[in-house]
């Protein structure tokens, strides 16, 4: 006999930490993983500027950011990781440290308001990885107009989100574009609904406003 759940079909907190352990096993989040890594370390190869500087949204333990940070030459990198939950801020505050990013910032505060970014903005490379499935469409289509404030021109945003039905995909990457992105790749991620989209903002500088963009909902990623 199966064990009723008593929060069976209510929404149920994820456990962020413990979802990470994915990460270490040959999953599809893994093998998403692999896909924004190489995206971030082409960006970080090809770079002119320096100091490159970062954002990253839900920056969860920063695997995607420090991971692919591992694979280049360059640690002339600057930013802010912003993570709700203390204990993963505290792991990827952690490993920047041990790997000598010590421009890097990782802050434990809400992703979904525009003030987390003051100062950090605009960035060179904005991450917005394991965000977009968690959130209503509405939000995220708020927070990808919202994008030109935190992204510099010429800057690239590092996106993923699911495929499932309804595909909300088509349509992020026509906000994408209407907001002055223009989009440099878009690539499924192998056996899963993932998909991982590449966007250079090529439109004028937006000033940030501020503004709550989103908040959690869901539990899927
Ligand atoms: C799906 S995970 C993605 C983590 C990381 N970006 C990655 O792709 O590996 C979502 C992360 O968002 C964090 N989170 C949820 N709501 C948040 C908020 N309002 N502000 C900042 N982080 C948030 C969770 O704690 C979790 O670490």
């Amino acid at each position: 006999v199966r064990p009723t759940d008593p929060l069976e079909g209510i929404h149920k907190p994820t456990d962020w930490a413990a979802w990470h352990a994915d990460y270490d096993q040959d999953t599809p989040l893994r093998r998403r993983l692999e896909i924004v890594q190489r995206y971030i370390a082409a960006v970080v190869s090809e770079s002119k500027r320096s100091p490159i500087k970062v954002i990253s949204m839900c920056a969860g333990e920063a695997r995607d950011l420090l991971g692919a940070l591992e694979m280049v030459v360059r640690r002339d990198v600057r930013g802010r990781l912003v993570e709700l939950n203390p204990v993963l801020a505290a792991t990827a505050r952690r490993r920047c440290e041990a790997m000598g990013l010590s421009d890097i910032e990782v802050v434990s505060g809400d992703a979904g308001n525009t003030s987390a970014y003051v100062g950090a903005e605009p960035a060179d490379l904005v991450l917005a990885c394991g965000v977009f499935g968690n959130i209503s469409d509405g939000d995220v289509e708020r927070t990808v107009r919202a994008l030109p404030s935190l992204c510099a021109r010429r800057g690239t945003v590092i996106w993923t989100r699911h495929r499932r039905t309804p595909d909300l995909t088509p349509a992020i990457r026509r906000w994408f574009t209407e907001a002055g992105f223009e989009e440099t790749a878009f690539e499924p991620v192998p056996d899963s609904p993932g998909s991982v989209g590449v966007a250079k903002h090529v439109g004028n500088p937006v000033a940030l406003r501020d503004q709550q963009l989103f908040r959690f909902t869901a539990s899927r990623s």
